[in-house]
């Protein structure tokens, strides 16, 4: 029997570590012994909790209570709290997702200490270290024993950045193993497809009508932060909306909520907040949003998770980003980098509802990623 020790903390953490957890759960319950820790960055009930409770994640064994913070008060504190505990459990790999500050805190402690660091979803770019996120999936690779890679162009990456393929065991962070092994966010999807519509009564309550909606997410800290970019990006949905006489609904993250009324105009908001066609709501479940991914005409957002997700379920997507890191959602006409630029979005919009022949390759493996991850770490994990 092995112990990992699992981080979460942010919301789409919370949803891939189900992934593994079930996969553990099913087929290596005498062989796998997970610890987890969740780090509190994100605490919301609707952030966090919801997703325990719908995806049956086992609850964290420990809870470090962060909470938000600056990047370097938020992220100093998961380490010291993460030390601690890697110290007492003495855990065989920690195991990482992603690029939030939880999964630096987890890189920096372990590595340290020299726990073995497992990353998932490793290699991904966006070529933009104006991005927290880009500093922290570049470190945490660079500490790391095992690389999991959901895609081509991520394993490619860590090839370009001289991770060696074809090394041999024992590995180390200094003898690293990288993989390119499909994507454990679409193991979830698929699993939770069938019943998404079944448990839910988010498109009822909302009165939404398949194909007859937009999804949109707007959470990423350049777009809620920056007020010349959140009007422009508010006052464009706000136009799409009323000139196409189409509902757009909004699950707003937390940050975005607050953000709004201090960000937009006085005028914009109050048009926003009249706009019969604009549904603003608080965050969704799991569940909830994949209802609405699989009904909307389109999605129009700035999340990572997100983007994939309406690929997975063949909807087209504006992503309202300079770049990518799922750069073959672009590469196959799936989706459409507009940044916050009112007219690429606009021509991205009358785009993909005039166009009938969308391409969704299968690109991210065969929904059982996260039973290799585990068949991987079983070998090679000691
Ligand atoms: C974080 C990740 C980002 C990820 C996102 C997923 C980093 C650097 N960023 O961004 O990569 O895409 O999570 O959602 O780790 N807040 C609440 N309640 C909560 C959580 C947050 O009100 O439960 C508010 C707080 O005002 C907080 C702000 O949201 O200051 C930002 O939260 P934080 O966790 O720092 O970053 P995210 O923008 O959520
Ligand atoms: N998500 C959710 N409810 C919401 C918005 C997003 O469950 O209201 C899910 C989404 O389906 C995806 C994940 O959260 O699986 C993405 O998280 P987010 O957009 O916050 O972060 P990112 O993927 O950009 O890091």
């Amino acid at each position: 029997m092995i112990k990992l020790l699992t981080i979460i903390g942010a919301r789409p953490q919370i949803i891939k570590a189900a992934a593994l957890s079930r996969a553990v759960k099913d087929k290596f319950n005498n062989e796998i012994k997970e610890i987890i820790v969740h780090t509190g960055q994100h605490y919301d009930e609707n952030m966090s909790q919801v997703f325990f409770d719908e995806l049956q994640i086992p609850t964290p064994d420990y809870n470090l209570n962060t909470g938000s913070g600056s990047h370097g008060k938020q992220t100093a504190s998961m380490i010291s709290g993460i030390e601690e505990i890697l110290l007492k459990e003495k855990p065989n790999a920690i195991v990482l997702y992603g690029d939030t500050n939880s999964t630096l805190a987890g890189a920096i402690a372990a590595s340290k200490i020299q726990v073995p660091v497992i990353h998932i979803e490793a290699g991904l770019r966006s070529f933009n270290k104006s991005m927290p996120e880009e500093i922290n999936r570049i470190m945490c690779d660079h500490v790391s024993t095992l690389l999991f890679s959901p895609t081509k162009a991520g394993y490619d990456n860590l090839v370009k950045e001289g991770f060696e393929e074809n090394t041999l065991p024992p590995y180390s962070f200094n003898n690293p193993k990288i993989y390119h092994c499909g994507d454990i966010m679409y193991d979830n999807s698929l699993y939770f497809s069938s019943i998404a519509e079944q448990k839910t009564s988010v498109l009822k309550e909302y009165a939404l009508q398949t194909g007859k909606f937009v999804l949109a997410t707007i959470h990423r800290n350049n777009n809620t932060d920056d007020p010349i970019r959140l009007n422009a990006l508010f006052n464009v949905l706000n136009t799409i909306a009323t000139e196409n006489k189409i509902k757009i609904i909004l699950p707003l993250h937390p940050r975005t909520a607050k953000l709004l009324p201090v960000n937009l105009s006085p005028e914009l908001y109050n048009k926003i907040k009249s706009n019969e066609y604009i549904l603003i709501i608080p965050p969704v479940s799991f569940l909830e949003i994949i209802a609405l991914e699989k009904n909307a005409s389109l999605v129009i957002t700035d999340s990572g998770g997100v983007q994939k997700e309406a690929f997975f379920f063949q909807k087209p997507c504006i992503i309202l980003r300079s770049e990518t890191e799922w750069i073959e959602l672009i590469n196959c006409g799936a989706a459409r980098i507009t940044d916050a630029d009112e007219v690429k979005i606009k021509e991205a919009y009358t785009h993909f509802i005039t166009v009938k022949d969308l391409y969704f390759p299968a690109l991210f493996g065969d929904g059982k990623a996260a039973e290799f991850i585990c068949g991987e770490i079983l070998k090679y994990v000691h």
